[in-house]
């Protein structure tokens, strides 16, 4: 695929007061489909901003669907007014750059920014299954099963891992998070906003810190908090509490719960440590031979990326094959209980055949018509 360019153009409006610049590509995706970016676009796209057309809303602001020129449906980003420092756009450019390059089945595609007087805008490839978050809160799907959720794992480890090793230095995710995380229609899942917290959005919501730390309570690596000093291990301590999030089902912090049980790391690990994995498993998933150990497995893998210090936590590489491995066994597990079961149910078939025979053969008519007869 070629990347075309178009940085930086600025243009004024008839009134001579409107100024937007846009960096998009001119070309995305394979098929020559031409996107080109402007304000005047994205908002005939989004029927205004239209209410109809949101699809939600978080930290950075209002985000909708839109339809493009070119039929292309995207997700649009609009950060909220008086958010957005212009003065950092240099340092934004550079990294709008960084990540309008970036392809992965795995990663939400980034198509490019509006930068619209004093807002910015930016258009993300449009996922149409909802959250993770959402998925787990059952708002979303049928409910997961554990191999659906090993997939997702995997598919999210191995996403970060891309961005870990794709440039040097590497990016750093910075809010790995279940509701950053998108679905698609066959449960692929996307990881979204990578790089984002670098763009120089402040955000003054209570969830978030805004200054120099960025990040979402619940999933923030607590030698970052302490250190200042960003590293792709903060993406793991994320990845952990988010492994944990997909086993149990539960929320990072659950605070209407009791003290033990409110910060569900710290409650699922000591459930671990117990020998009771099993009491942390969503109680929305099938309990088996195969999903019990999975559960225990990931949850052991979670406790090396909780790690407190740094050092002792384990590439995002590592994760994506530790839990490769676990998904393969928990196949075997399951192929192996689904062929029991299923010669189990031949053997009561030939069974109830043979019983049928006999039944034939001396004219009887049904098994409640059996009598045993001492000859
Ligand atoms: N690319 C997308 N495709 C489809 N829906 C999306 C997309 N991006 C975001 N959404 C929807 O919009 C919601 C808000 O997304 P947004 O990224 O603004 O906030 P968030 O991830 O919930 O929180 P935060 O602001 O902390 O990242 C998401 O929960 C999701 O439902
Ligand atoms: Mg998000």
């Amino acid at each position: 695929m070629k990347l075309n360019y178009s940085a930086g153009r600025q243009r004024r409006s008839s009134s001579g007061q409107r100024r937007s610049k846009s960096y998009a590509l001119s070309e995305v995706q394979t098929g020559h489909l031409r996107l080109k970016l402007s304000f005047e676009g994205i908002y005939k796209a989004t029927g205004k901003f239209s209410p109809a057309n949101k699809i939600g809303e978080g930290g950075f602001g209002t985000v909708y669907k839109a339809q493009l020129e070119n039929g292309l449906t995207v997700a649009v980003k609009r950060a909220k007014v008086d958010k957005y420092d212009p003065s950092l756009s240099a340092e934004f450019k550079n990294e709008i750059l960084t990540l309008s390059k970036i392809e992965h089945l795995n990663l939400v595609r980034f198509y490019g920014y509006v930068e619209h007087e004093a807002e910015l805008i930016i258009v993300v490839e449009y996922i149409s299954n909802g959250t993770l978050r959402e998925h787990l809160d059952g708002k979303c799907g049928n409910g997961l099963e554990i191999a659906e959720r090993l997939d997702i794992a995997i598919d999210i480890a191995h996403a970060i891992t891309y961005l870990h090793t794709y440039t040097d230095p590497p990016i750093i995710h910075r809010d790995i998070k279940a509701s950053n995380i998108l679905l698609t229609d066959k449960l692929r899942a996307k990881v979204a906003d990578f790089g984002f917290a670098r763009l120089g959005v402040e955000d003054p919501e209570a969830s978030h810190i805004s200054t120099q730390i960025k990040g979402t309570a619940g999933y923030l690596d607590p030698e970052y908090l302490k250190t200042y000093q960003l590293t792709e291990k903060s993406d793991v301590y994320s990845f952990g509490v988010l492994l944990v999030e997909i086993i149990t089902g539960r929320h990072p912090i659950e605070s209407k719960r009791s003290l033990d049980e409110r910060v569900t790391t710290r409650w699922a690990l000591k459930r671990l440590k117990d020998g009771e994995a099993v009491v942390a498993m969503d109680p929305r998933l099938e309990s088996s031979v195969g999903s019990i150990q999975a559960v225990e497995k990931v949850l052991k893998l979670a406790r090396q990326c909780l790690a407190p210090s740094r050092q002792s936590r384990p590439s995002m590489r590592k994760c994506a094959e530790v839990l490769w491995e676990i998904r393969k066994e928990e196949r075997e597990i399951s192929s192996l209980s689904n062929a029991a079961a299923s010669s189990f149910h031949s053997a009561n078939l030939i069974e109830t055949h043979q019983t049928k025979s006999l039944q034939n053969l001396f004219g009887i008519e049904g098994s409640d018509s059996l009598m045993f007869v001492s000859l």
